[in-house]
């Protein structure tokens, strides 16, 4: 309050908040609403990479996201076309607003694009969710996250292995700020609302064991082999108990791509042995199918962060991760995309083993309120 006050004395803040791809509305969701109740000046910009109702406008009407200010309606394409794009067009708008601060959240090309734009602009550029490494440059979120580190002057980090990173990396202690994830401030605001929807229409799940599937990363579902390992393996597993696939439309594109539908099944009347397609969810209907799933299958990032604290198993089919906390404090367990390794972990928690599971430090449903809290006085001063 005291600092809210000295911000308004001091002069108004313009913020410009940036989303552009299905974790970003999430991640950024509470921090709209805690500028709103401190009277700060925003403008929310979407870029247009997700673009779909199913991973783009479900999520403003479940998280009550206002709509954006301005869509830059970028679109798919390749890295360089995207980021540019984005770049191009953000740009005209930085130099109309004018803000006092743009503020990026993960680490998708739109984060990077963004604050690229902004920095060159002279435009001082908050960073939600820094410092996260999987140390794995094959990764375009890897590159993404290092360049806009190296250019953010707010570096707001998750976990504490965030803090470690970036001073390894030399970025000076004044800039860091370890205050949370405000993914899980938003999972811990409609926990109650998810808990009391049928995800699937009509599908009444609680009565059997189910787990479920989330699959995109490029190396998982570009790879014709790959996909096929991932697929095959968890068809077996499906014997055990069925697996519901909410399908990312890249995956869905390459599942088509490569012939692959005849291992999936659809939905129709109940379910049983298979791995059961469905179209990408809404938050509240996939939040609600994580709480009742027996465990999650994914190479998500965001995925790994929200099962840690609703204590769901997750096995993760990757050989690494940029969120540690997840393996030391959480449910995760990597496994890459070994079927022997995929069945043995799946097996163990089918017959019970149970992950020591604490809540990773500051993952409390506070951090956008610590976020605002700070750059009002960073900025106020
Ligand atoms: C992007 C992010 C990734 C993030 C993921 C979240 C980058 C480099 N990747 O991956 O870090 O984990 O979002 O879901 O920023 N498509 C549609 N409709 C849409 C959006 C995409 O059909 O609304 C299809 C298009 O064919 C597109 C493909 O999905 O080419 C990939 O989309 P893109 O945004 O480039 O990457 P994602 O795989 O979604
Ligand atoms: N999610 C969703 N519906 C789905 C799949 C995922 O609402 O069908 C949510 C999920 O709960 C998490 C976020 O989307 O909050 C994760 O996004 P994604 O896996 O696309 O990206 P990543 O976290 O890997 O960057």
């Amino acid at each position: 309050m005291e600092f809210i006050l000295k911000a308004m004395a001091h002069k108004r803040i313009k913020v410009i908040n940036i989303a552009g791809a299905r974790p970003n509305f999430i991640k950024i969701a509470p921090l709209v609403k805690e500028m709103e109740k401190a009277g700060i000046e925003q403008m929310l910009v979407h870029t247009g990479q997700h673009y779909d109702n199913k991973m783009s406008k479900l999520f403003f009407d479940d998280l009550h996201l206002p709509k954006p200010d301005i869509n830059l309606g970028v679109g798919s394409g390749s890295h360089a076309e995207q980021t540019g794009e984005i770049m191009k067009r953000a740009e005209t708008v930085f130099i109309k607003e004018k803000p006092d601060l743009v503020l990026v959240v993960g680490d998708v090309n739109s984060t990077l694009a963004c604050a690229l734009t902004a920095s060159k602009l002279g435009i001082r550029v908050a960073h939600v969710e820094a410092g996260l490494r999987s140390f794995d440059r094959s990764m375009p979120e890897e590159i993404n996250r290092i360049l806009t580190d190296a250019i953010s002057d707010y570096l707001f980090v998750s976990e504490e292995s965030g803090v470690v990173n970036l001073r390894n990396e030399g970025i000076t202690k004044e800039k860091i700020f370890f205050v949370g994830n405000t993914m899980i401030d938003t999972l811990l605001q409609h926990k109650a609302n998810a808990r009391v929807i049928s995800p699937l229409n009509g599908i009444y799940l609680k009565r059997q064991p189910y787990a479920v599937l989330t699959l995109h990363r490029p190396n998982n579902v570009d790879n014709k082999n790959n996909l096929k390992n991932i697929l095959e393996t968890l068809l077996e597993i499906s014997f055990d108990m069925p697996i519901i696939f909410p399908v990312h439309p890249r995956t869905l594109e390459q599942i088509k791509n490569f012939g692959f539908e005849n291992l999936l099944s659809d939905i129709l009347g109940g379910i049983k042995a298979g791995i059961y397609r469905v179209e990408p969810l809404g938050y509240l209907k996939f939040l609600n199918l994580m709480m009742n799933a027996k465990m999650v299958f994914t190479d998500s990032g965001g995925i790994q962060e929200e099962t840690t604290v609703l204590g769901i198993p997750c096995i993760t089919l990757r050989e690494n991760t940029e969120r540690p906390v997840t393996l030391t404090s959480g449910t995760n367990v990597l496994v890459g995309i070994n079927r022997d390794k995929i069945i043995r972990e799946t097996r163990k928690r089918l017959n019970g083993f149970k992950s020591d599971k604490q809540i990773p430090k500051f993952w409390d449903g506070k951090a956008a309120k610590r976020i605002v809290k700070i750059l009002i006085k960073q900025l106020s001063g």
